[in-house]
């Protein structure tokens, strides 16, 4: 029989008491359940996306839910580097470090948006504005908050960077999925190029970072999360299905437990890489 004290000695390892995490685009599907997975785990945290009344109704739930951290909110453009620097100055008056980034902010390309853009998805139409867009959020974004934040955290020898990536960072799209009945090749919707070349970015950038700073204490991984079953339109949903092994996309809740590992000392030897959690569908 093991004491009792073998399973304090491995919850601790998850505890992220006295910890404090920022999470970017922290409103949308996924980022509440990211809150969600850190409050759980004992952290601050602090809530940064565009809109204060949506930052403010997360916040609200989930003190509903009586974690002992403390919850912040902060409208922050990621894409915007002199509003990073003014958080990261009002929080540092406030005697706030951040210990944990969680880089998730992007413009998500949904099946029903990818849909009623039929033809601007398509790479020979693509716009070099939406491009840079897109690109802006998803990839300089991610590495403005690292050079803000990563930065202090190398100053402090301490940290955990995770960016959220997706399984197009290992697979490329299948277009099929969005193929819509009656339309000619040159109308049919796509995911758009700017997604696979963001999440794919988004690797390399964590493994700069994985070497960069890692003798100041500061880890970086990436979590590639399949797809989210959202009410999308139940013919993608059937596609999507029959790709992946366990025949089904994600609940929105299947990536809580990856992210307390990933951001928590029971990860403390990973640097570097990319958690794939899609169902298997990148290894078939
Ligand atoms: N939902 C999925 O099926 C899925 C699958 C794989 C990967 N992902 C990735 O997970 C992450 C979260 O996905 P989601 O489904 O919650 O997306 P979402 O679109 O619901 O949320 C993204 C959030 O980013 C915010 N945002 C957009 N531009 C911003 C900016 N300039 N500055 C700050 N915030 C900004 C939005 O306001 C939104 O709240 C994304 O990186 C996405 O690519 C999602």
């Amino acid at each position: 029989m093991k004491s009792d004290n073998s399973s304090d000695i491995f919850f601790s390892k998850f505890s992220l008491k006295g910890n404090t995490a920022l999470i970017t685009g922290a409103t949308g599907l996924l980022g509440p359940k990211h809150a969600q997975a850190l409050c759980m785990s004992g952290a601050n945290i602090v809530l940064t996306d565009l809109n204060l009344d949506t930052l403010n109704n997360l916040k609200a739930k989930l003190e509903k839910e009586n974690y002992s951290g403390q919850i912040y909110t902060y409208v922050m453009d990621v894409t915007k580097e002199e509003d990073i620097l003014k958080i990261s100055k009002n929080l540092k008056a406030d005697n706030i470090n951040i210990d944990i980034l969680l880089n998730n902010a992007a413009i998500n390309p949904t099946t029903s948006s990818i849909q009623d853009n039929i033809r601007t998805t398509r790479l020979e139409n693509f716009e070099q504005l939406r491009w840079d867009q897109e690109v802006a959020v998803g990839l300089t974004g991610t590495f403005l908050c690292c050079k803000v934040f990563g930065s202090d955290m190398a100053s402090r020898k301490k940290g955990v960077i995770l960016n959220i990536s997706s399984d197009l960072s290992v697979i490329a799209p299948n277009q099929n999925l969005y193929k819509q009945k009656d339309l000619p090749e040159n109308m049919q919707a796509v995911k758009p190029i700017t997604y696979s070349v963001i999440k794919t970015g988004l690797i390399g950038l964590t493994r700069y970072i994985s070497s960069y700073w890692a003798d100041k204490g500061v880890r970086a991984n990436a979590l590639s999360p399949g797809g989210v079953y959202n009410n999308q339109d139940k013919e993608f949903v059937c596609r999507l299905n029959d790709l992946i092994p366990l025949g089904r996309m994600a609940n929105p809740d299947e990536y809580i437990s990856a992210v307390q590992f990933l951001c928590s000392d029971a990860s403390a030897y990973m640097n570097g890489q990319n958690i794939v959690i899609d169902g298997g569908r990148s290894v078939i």
